[in-house]
């Protein structure tokens, strides 16, 4: 039997291209260009799956163009907001996603961040590579002591729950806002918001895992900044839909809110421009995921999902 024709639209990890070259008949993207709607369109009609990532983006007039030929998007990602699901389903179109195996490295991402913001970090490196550090006083980079304060977790799924264990690392008293409570045995002691109203205030630090959605884009706006204490400090390893960002700009200049930490942006790849003129604005380019063990799991997760289609079964991580 022919083995199924796979477009990977990325170049992804030599061990996972090595495996889906073994059981597949593989288009790979060596050169790790970027692919337009037309090229998805184009490769639909060559291919029985693709496995693309969160840079390609499968919206409905995308996915209306989309070749018959073309039966599952094994996602490279756990978040699938550039995938259209009603679409890709009303095509009967299979989708899968990758969760659990990425939520360490993004967990430790959010961690840099929320410590770098509340430590000054990116002011301080940029001052010591510039050769402007000279002088220091105890009033010196004085920042926010982490140790011992109150972490606000704005979802509650796989990463939140690792961020909450990082956080008890330090002492930190953990608050999450879900859509469920979660059992006693996985909270370990995290306090339950049933709204987003009642966990802004008790939020030193607010870190956002959830995915975007239509009822998640803007949620931190300026209302929920505003509900913050003073002081606090914002950090985002989600999705840039999830802010509002002029409103984040304009509580970072009042001073309501110190600093932010940020990995994801309204604009990627790019970021925002008025972010890179705040020194307390810590910043990096959508890299939660970006280790060898978890691109590795990544990989092979999206392949062990077309596995299991191919073989006639459900895949683990079938959204639609
Ligand atoms: C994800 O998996 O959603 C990460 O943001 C990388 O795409």
């Amino acid at each position: 039997m022919s083995k199924p024709r796979l477009w990977i639209t990325r170049k992804l990890s030599q061990n996972t291209e090595i495996r889906a070259q073994r059981d597949y008949d593989v288009v790979l993207n060596p050169d790790d260009t970027l692919s337009t709607a037309d090229d998805i369109v184009r490769m639909s009609a060559e291919v029985d799956a693709i496995l693309p990532c969160h840079s390609e983006h499968f919206d409905a007039a995308t996915v209306e163009r989309l070749d018959p030929r073309v039966k599952i998007i094994a996602n490279h990602s756990v978040g699938v907001d550039h995938c259209d699901l009603d679409a890709l389903k009303k095509q009967g179109i299979c989708v899968t996603n990758t969760p659990d195996v990425l939520s360490d490295a993004t967990a430790e991402i959010a961690m840099l961040l929320l410590l770098g913001a509340a430590r000054r970090a990116a002011e301080g490196d940029s001052m010591v590579r510039s050769g402007r550090w000279n002088t220091w006083s105890p009033s010196f980079m004085v920042g926010t002591q982490v140790t011992g304060k109150r972490l606000g977790i704005v979802g509650m799924g796989r990463v939140g729950q690792v961020m909450a264990r990082r956080a008890r690392g330090f002492d930190m008293q953990v608050h999450y806002y879900n859509r469920t409570q979660l059992p006693e045995a996985l909270e370990q002691g995290a306090i339950f918001h049933s709204s987003l109203e009642s966990l802004l205030p008790v939020s030193d630090f607010l870190s956002l895992h959830c995915p975007a959605t239509e009822q998640t884009k803007g949620l931190i706006n300026s209302d929920a900044l505003m509900q913050l204490p003073d002081g606090a400090i914002l950090v985002n390893t989600a999705r840039g839909a999830l802010v509002d960002e002029a409103a984040l700009i304009r509580a970072i200049d009042s001073g309501k809110l110190a600093a932010a930490g940020l990995d994801c942006f309204v604009t990627e790849p790019g970021g925002n421009p008025e972010f890179a003129t705040h020194e307390n604005i810590v910043m990096l380019p959508h890299i939660g995921s970006a280790t060898l063990e978890t691109r590795d799991a990544m990989g092979f997760r999206a392949l062990d999902n077309l596995d299991a289609f191919f073989s006639g079964g459900v895949p683990t991580d079938k959204l639609v």
